[in-house]
């Protein structure tokens, strides 16, 4: 199957966008784990979320859908049950490397599978951690999938200074810890998404948190919660960038994720010229929204430094794109975790960017885009995307200002995250086509 993204002439309209992943996994988990049952609105319904959603229901958890809502009958911190079978994660490090913390502290053993793609990423980075803390977990010779965790005699908390800023290894720590015997310190350097600790502290957790610290005393219980999901940031950046990119265009987006831990892509957006306004500001629990509305652009480059890294991270495949038709050399540091994501996001890229005749270089740790300005036109070609789906959608927002097409090989991977993008991109008037 290929997707074929055309020029398109001007985008308008306005749209509800689907809820957010990083939410959607902890918003399943932290209710299966919690006492009583908790209601779900706008939840991802994600390949990715999906599996986790199914592997919670292969663990002993009723999970069922009416009315829209997903309600979730929770059985306590070490409530779940064995399952005969390995648990599948597809395609998502999240779901896996949360749900390593919360099987860590049942007793009972798992092993834990995905797909092609997660298995060959890094699961050290948990691994070493958990084992800290008494925790009985193991991977390949390589510390890749599968994993295998055991029941364990005692865990303790842990004070860990984060080597790699990570809220999937942060998290993973907070849901052992929960079954901990003393407290857990989590020392961060760079500030990663902290949906867990908000999560947490909405379940009513014994949880401190700052940019830089993570504090989880003493918590007996989760008590269930009526749990409503913001939309996804990461998935609306795709249409912001393509609003910005395209002629005459003025798009809306409502009940967006505004959570400052994920949305340094808008201030940079902002920063090089982007006409974006945000607006009905609220909140869904503990996490903030708003309406954020996107008229086309002229754009300037950017710089996006080391410590800005971290908060934007999913977001970097889009921002080359729209540093692609910007005017000037943009300068990006440090974005080597870009490798290690669900594929090697810095090769795809760069292959894609070349295929546009973007110039990019990769000096030491500088990773470098010359923009062609507003108004360019990329040459046709077919985009590799190595089953990302964020490869997948950023080429596919680039075909828009093709001269005549970009064909994107697998665009089935879109459905890990994002399966309205399509549908969703013709109602604004993004020129798809599925062949
Ligand atoms: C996520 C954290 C990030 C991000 C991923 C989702 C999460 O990964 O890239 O898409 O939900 O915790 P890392 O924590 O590995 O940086």
């Amino acid at each position: 199957m290929k997707l074929i993204s055309k020029p398109s002439q001007e985008l308008h309209g306005e749209i509800k966008i689907p809820g957010d992943k990083s939410i959607s996994h902890r918003a399943l988990i932290c209710a299966s784990i919690a006492e009583g049952t908790s209601k779900i609105s706008n939840l991802q319904e994600s390949e990715d979320v999906i599996n986790t959603l199914n592997s919670l229901k292969q663990l002993g958890i009723n999970i069922f859908k009416e009315n829209g809502f997903y309600f979730v009958e929770g059985k306590g911190f070490k409530g779940l049950k064995k399952s005969e079978h390995q648990l599948f994660f597809g395609n998502s490090g999240t779901g896996i490397r949360l749900m390593s913390g919360v099987l860590a502290i049942q007793g009972f053993s798992s092993s834990l599978i995905g797909d092609e793609s997660l298995s060959k990423r890094p699961m050290k980075r948990i691994i070493e951690p958990l084992i800290k803390m008494g925790v009985n977990i193991s991977g390949s010779e390589e510390e890749t999938l599968p994993l295998h965790i055991a029941p364990s005699t005692k865990i303790d908390g842990i004070n860990y200074e984060m080597p790699v800023a990570s809220a999937q290894v942060k998290s993973a720590i907070l849901f052992a810890s929960l079954g901990a015997q003393s407290e857990t310190k989590i020392i961060e350097k760079s500030i990663s998404r902290d949906h867990t600790e908000r999560m947490f502290e909405y379940f009513g957790a014994n949880i401190t948190y700052s940019e830089t610290e993570t504090i989880l005393k003493d918590t007996e219980k989760f008590i269930s919660q009526d749990i409503e999901i913001p939309g996804d940031f990461s998935s609306s950046a795709f249409f912001i960038v393509a609003a910005l990119i395209s002629k005459n265009s003025d798009i809306t987006l409502r009940e967006v994720g505004m959570n400052p831990s994920r949305i340094a892509l808008l201030n940079k957006l902002i920063e090089m010229g982007g006409n974006i306004q945000v607006f009905n500001n609220s909140s869904f629990g503990k996490e903030p929204i708003a309406d954020v509305n996107v008229k086309s652009s002229v754009l300037n480059a950017c710089e996006v430094r080391s410590d800005d890294v971290p908060n934007l991270i999913d977001e970097l495949p889009i921002l080359f794109i729209a540093c692609s038709f910007a005017e000037g050399t943009s300068f990006f540091n440090e974005i080597k975790e870009l490798k290690h994501k669900e594929s090697d996001r810095l090769k795809a890229m760069q292959e894609g960017l070349d295929k546009m005749k973007i110039k990019n270089s990769l000096k030491g740790n500088v990773f470098c885009i010359e923009g062609m300005g507003k108004g360019y036109k990329s040459p046709n070609f077919l985009a590799e995307t190595y089953y990302d789906h964020r490869i997948a959608m950023s080429f596919a927002i680039a075909g828009l200002n093709s001269s005549s097409s970009i064909e994107i090989n697998t665009p089935e991977s879109i459905n890990t995250s994002f399966p309205e993008f399509i549908d969703m991109g013709k109602m604004l008037g993004c020129n798809f086509e599925i062949s």
